[in-house]
């Protein structure tokens, strides 16, 4: 029997994938049979995931660009179709935060995360659905949040706001690509152990606080986002789009 969950012969589009949950997409795909195009704002910082990428026996490249700039995303995904010849999934990781309670924040700080968070969400969706569209298949999957489809508190205004707007921009290109063969989904995790969340682990209290809220008692790591993330890559998933699925050891469930 076909394995549903195969990856073999497809290639990758992952941004943010020197670190955190973005790396560990990118390794995971690798692991399914995936060649992977890892992107990041430096290509020298991908390297320690192209090595564990290559380590699997499959190929891939480092490309450097933020996904704010339309352009560079463009020639990103133009480069990475003329190395591999196609996309079949997108995983877009590459995020940002800013905490800062809404009476005192600076606007242009709330907008730099609406720009990385959802404008390059976007952006790179666009790119990569032009290329996907035409070829009438593939699979894109946008980072969300908890954050998405309820509210955080702590000051955390521009990051909610991105991460909802991303929900509702997953289900709007569900819906328009959908008679394209292409579809979009998106991941909403709970605190997961990467750097994004480095400044939080170093508060102890605070830490024990949000994992006492974690049904399954404790907050995620890199390697519990292969899982949905080759789910929602792969053909196991082929009549899902549309859909914002938690990864929050039933947070949301309460
Ligand atoms: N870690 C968590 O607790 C958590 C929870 C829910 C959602 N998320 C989301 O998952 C995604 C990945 O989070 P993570 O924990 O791996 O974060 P991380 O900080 O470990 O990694 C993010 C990566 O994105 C890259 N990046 C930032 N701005 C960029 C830009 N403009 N262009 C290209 N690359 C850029 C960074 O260089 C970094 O490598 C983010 O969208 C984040 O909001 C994370």
């Amino acid at each position: 029997m076909a394995d549903l969950f195969d990856l073999s012969g497809r290639v990758a589009f992952v941004t943010g994938a020197a670190q955190g949950l973005g790396q560990g997409a990118a390794v995971g795909f690798a692991r399914y049979g995936a060649d992977v195009v890892c992107v990041d704002l430096a290509a020298d910082a991908c390297a320690e995931t192209v090595a564990r990428v290559e380590a699997l026996g499959r190929q891939a490249m480092a490309v450097g660009c933020s996904v704010t700039d339309e352009q560079a995303v463009g020639a990103a995904v133009a480069a990475a179709v003329s190395r591999f010849g196609q996309l079949d999934i997108a995983f877009n990781a590459a995020g940002i935060t800013k905490r800062v309670a809404s009476t005192d924040i600076a606007p242009a700080d709330w907008r730099r995360v609406i720009e990385v968070n959802l404008v390059g969400v976007f952006l790179c969706c666009q790119a990569v659905g032009r290329h996907m569209v035409a070829r009438g298949s593939g699979s894109i999957i946008n980072m969300a949040s908890v954050a998405a489809l309820g509210a955080m508190g702590r000051g955390n205004t521009p990051y909610t706001a991105s991460k909802a707007g991303v929900a509702g921009l997953t289900r709007e290109l569900a819906i328009e690509w959908a008679p394209f063969g292409v579809r979009v989904n998106a991941l909403a995790p709970i605190q997961f152990r990467t750097p994004f969340i480095t400044t939080l682990l170093a508060d102890e209290e605070l830490t024990r606080r949000l994992v006492a809220k974690i049904p399954l008692g404790r907050m995620g790591e890199v390697e519990d986002i292969v899982g949905p993330a080759v789910f929602l890559a792969s053909d196991a998933s082929a009549m899902i789009t549309g859909h914002v699925l938690p990864v929050d050891g039933g947070y949301l469930a309460q």
